[in-house]
């Protein structure tokens, strides 16, 4: 039995990953903002959600698939946005697109990854979608936008949750915020993981693939990555996503969505879907759960707009409580990161096999898709 056929759970692919990567990869993965207050709340969320089944139901050929824009896939859970994956291993992008692929559910290539669009297309030309961050210069941005469409990306992934950078304290701990400057005890935990670092070292620094083109030719991965931040982030309107609607012909998607008149702006400025997310309490520490949220974003955009949701998924039993509250579809960040880190595109494969079974066999229990309980009331509040 292989080390990743031992990972029996989301959280033992984790703990692998903590093994291998150097704190401040790690540190960049897990991390939250502030005090990670959102972080807890995004899983103590789906705790206090209950599922209520059904038995004495044929469960026999229950499905797990789902269909989204007219695309069915193998459930409804897919591969979120995670920027600088190359850190945590080597063609981390790439890999993360063909196990999306092999498992038949998308993959989002973030706006910062380390593959370029056109390398994402040509690896999983059906399952690959594209998050955009809206750069200071509108001709940067339509470039980008026009690139994705010739490459063949039917879905825009639009970030909105990012108008300034947040407050990553481990980040700012391990000097791993712009200018880069690893402490010299980030460096001396470095060489405490020599199968990364020497990996690190012979295939050198990622690169913001999607930004090289728009940098002088022959630029270093360091002169991208400050090009990348003068353009990000960037202050965005609706008037933003109304001229991108004009020029993007295929589905366009906004992610970071909390408020329902957010939700319902989106929808008016010509969104097809929102994804309602905190960014796994990545960007402001006193944002709520999106699993919260969704009854609410549901009702207020009507049936037929897709409500996606992300932020604390874990289990495969998170994503049956998300799509019982009103979710069409679910992703997950931090459990593909720790995938890929602990084995590469097995180890991406493997956290969709966990959350398969997982899925499979909520879903089997339930005699169906279910439905959700509010929490349940403590003692002492009756
Ligand atoms: C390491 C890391 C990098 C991320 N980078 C991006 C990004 O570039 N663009 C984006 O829209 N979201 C980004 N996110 C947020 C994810 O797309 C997603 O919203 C979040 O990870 C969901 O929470 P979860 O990690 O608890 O599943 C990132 C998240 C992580 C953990």
């Amino acid at each position: 039995m292989s080390s990743l056929d031992r990972c029996h759970n989301i959280e033992a692919l984790r703990q692998q990953a903590a093994r291998y990567l150097p704190r401040l990869v790690m540190d960049y993965i897990e991390g939250g903002v502030d005090d990670e207050r959102c972080l807890l709340r995004n899983r103590s969320a789906f705790d206090d959600i209950t599922l209520l089944p059904r038995y004495m139901v044929d469960v026999s050929s229950l499905s797990l698939s789902r269909s989204l824009w007219g695309r069915t896939y193998a459930m409804p859970l897919g591969i979120a946005p995670t920027g600088l994956a190359g850190f945590a291993r080597h063609g981390a992008d790439l890999m993360l697109a063909q196990a999306a692929v092999k498992g038949n559910v998308p993959f989002v290539l973030s706006g910062a990854g380390t593959a370029s669009i056109e390398q994402m297309a040509k690896v999983a030309p059906e399952h690959a979608w594209y998050q955009l961050y809206v750069s200071r210069e509108q001709r940067v941005t339509e470039d980008i936008v026009c690139r994705a469409r010739d490459a063949g990306v039917q879905h825009l992934v639009v970030t909105v949750d990012v108008p300034v950078h947040s407050n990553r304290e481990r980040d700012v701990r391990n000097g791993f915020v712009p200018p880069v400057k690893p402490t010299a005890s980030t460096i001396l935990n470095a060489l405490c993981h020599p199968v990364w670092l020497a990996r690190f070292v012979s295939q050198g620094l990622p690169r913001f693939e999607n930004w090289a083109p728009y940098a002088p030719p022959g630029a270093s991965a360091k002169q991208i990555a400050d090009l990348f931040s003068s353009q990000i982030p960037f202050t965005q309107t609706w008037r933003d996503l109304a001229r991108l609607r004009q020029i993007w012909p295929g589905r366009l998607i906004v992610k970071g969505i909390l408020h329902e008149g957010d939700a319902r702006q989106a929808v008016e400025a010509g969104a097809d879907g929102v994804i309602v997310s905190n960014h796994g309490g990545r960007v402001l520490d006193g944002a709520p759960s999106p699993l919260t949220l969704l009854p609410a974003i549901r009702q207020a955009v009507g049936p037929d707009v897709r409500v996606m949701m992300d932020s604390g998924v874990r289990r495969g039993a998170d994503v049956v409580k998300a799509l019982a509250l009103g979710a069409d579809f679910v992703f997950a960040g931090r459990p593909f990161m720790y995938g890929v880190a602990a084995g590469g595109q097995a180890g991406a494969e493997r956290a969709l096999a966990i959350f398969q079974r997982e899925l499979s066999l909520t879903v089997s229990q339930l005699g169906g898709w279910g439905t959700a309980a509010p929490p349940e009331r403590s003692p002492s509040s009756r």
